[in-house]
C-alpha cells in the first residue's frame, strides 16, 4: 500500500544544533548530517515538496554577542552566512545520496548559490526538488524561525515543521524539570502570552496572521521526520 503523507508543501526548519554532533558540539558532523538527508530522502521519495530553512547556531551565534565586542546587525550579516555554510553542506549531503536539490540565498552570492526567487523556488519544489533557503530573511533582527515562517506564506506551504531537540513544547524546560508537561496543542496566543519558546514572537506572529500552522518536534528520534512529515501525532500543535 502506498504510504499516506499528511502535507504536499512543507517547509523543514532544522536548527543550526542540528546538524552538530551531540557530544562534540560546534560544527557540522559529516554522520549527523548523512542522516538528516537519508530521512528527507525518504520522504522526497513519496513526493512531498519539501525546503529546507537552516539556522547558524552551530557555527556562530549572533545573539551571544549583542552588547559585546560585535555590533548587533554585524553580528546578525555574520549568522547570516554561516546559514549559507549549513546549506551548501546540506546541499552536499542531499546530493550525494541522489537527491535533486537546489540551494536559494536570501542574500545574493551567485557563484555560491542561486538567489532567492519566489517563483523559481516554487518550480523547484513542482520538479521534486529539495529547496534550501539559506541566508534568513537577509535582514539584521529577524531569526531563521521568522525566515521559516516567512518563506513557508511565501511558497504557500501547509505547515512549518520545527525540529528541537525535545519531543515539543512544555510548559518548563523539559530537560531541567523532570515534572514539565509537554501540550500536544497550543494556539499561537497561548504561544505568545505564556512566552513559550516555540520560536521567537515575530515568527509566531507571522504564523498566526496567516493561518500557518507550526509542529515542534524532537529532530533526534529515530524515524521522526518522516512521521512528522506523514501527520502522525507526535510533537505540538500551533495553530
Ligand atoms: P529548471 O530550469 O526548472 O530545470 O531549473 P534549473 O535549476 O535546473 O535551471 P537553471 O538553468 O536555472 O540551473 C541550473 C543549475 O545552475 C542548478 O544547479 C542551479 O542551482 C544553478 N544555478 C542557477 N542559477 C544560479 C545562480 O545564480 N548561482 C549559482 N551559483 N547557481 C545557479
Amino acid at each position: 500500500m502506498a504510504e499516506k503523507l499528511a502535507y504536499r508543501r512543507v517547509v523543514l526548519k532544522l536548527s543550526g544544533e542540528a546538524l552538530q554532533n551531540a557530544k562534540k558540539g560546534y560544527g557540522i558532523d559529516a554522520g549527523v548530517l548523512l542522516n538528516i538527508a537519508q530521512q528527507l530522502k525518504e520522504i522526497n521519495e513519496l513526493g512531498l515538496e519539501i525546503a529546507v530553512v537552516v539556522g547558524a547556531g552551530n557555527i556562530f551565534r549572533a545573539a551571544s554577542t549583542i552588547g559585546r565586542a560585535i555590533d548587533r546587525v554585524t553580528a546578525d550579516y555574520m549568522g547570516m552566512l554561516a546559514t549559507v555554510i549549513n546549506a551548501l553542506a546540506l546541499q552536499d549531503a542531499l546530493e550525494k545520496i541522489g537527491v535533486h536539490t537546489r540551494v536559494q540565498t536570501a542574500i545574493e552570492m551567485k557563484e555560491l548559490a542561486e538567489p532567492y526567487i519566489r517563483r523559481k523556488a516554487v518550480r523547484h519544489l513542482e520538479k521534486g526538488r529539495i529547496i534550501i533557503f539559506a541566508g534568513g530573511t537577509g535582514n539584521p533582527y529577524f531569526t531563521t524561525d521568522t525566515a521559516a515562517a516567512l518563506r513557508a506564506i511565501e511558497i504557500n506551504a501547509e505547515v512549518i515543521l520545527k525540529a528541537t531537540k525535545v519531543d515539543g513544547v512544555y510548559s518548563d524546560d523539559p530537560l531541567k524539570n523532570k515534572k514539565a508537561k509537554r501540550f500536544k496543542e497550543l494556539t499561537y496566543i497561548e504561544v505568545v502570552n505564556k512566552d513559550l519558546k516555540v520560536m521567537d514572537r515575530t515568527a509566531v506572529t507571522l504564523c498566526m496572521e496567516n493561518n500557518l500552522p507550526i509542529v515542534v518536534f524532537n529532530l533526534f528520534r529515530k524515524g521522526n521526520i518522516k512521521k512528522v512529515m506523514q501527520g502522525a501525532p507526535i510533537g505540538t500543535l500551533v495553530k
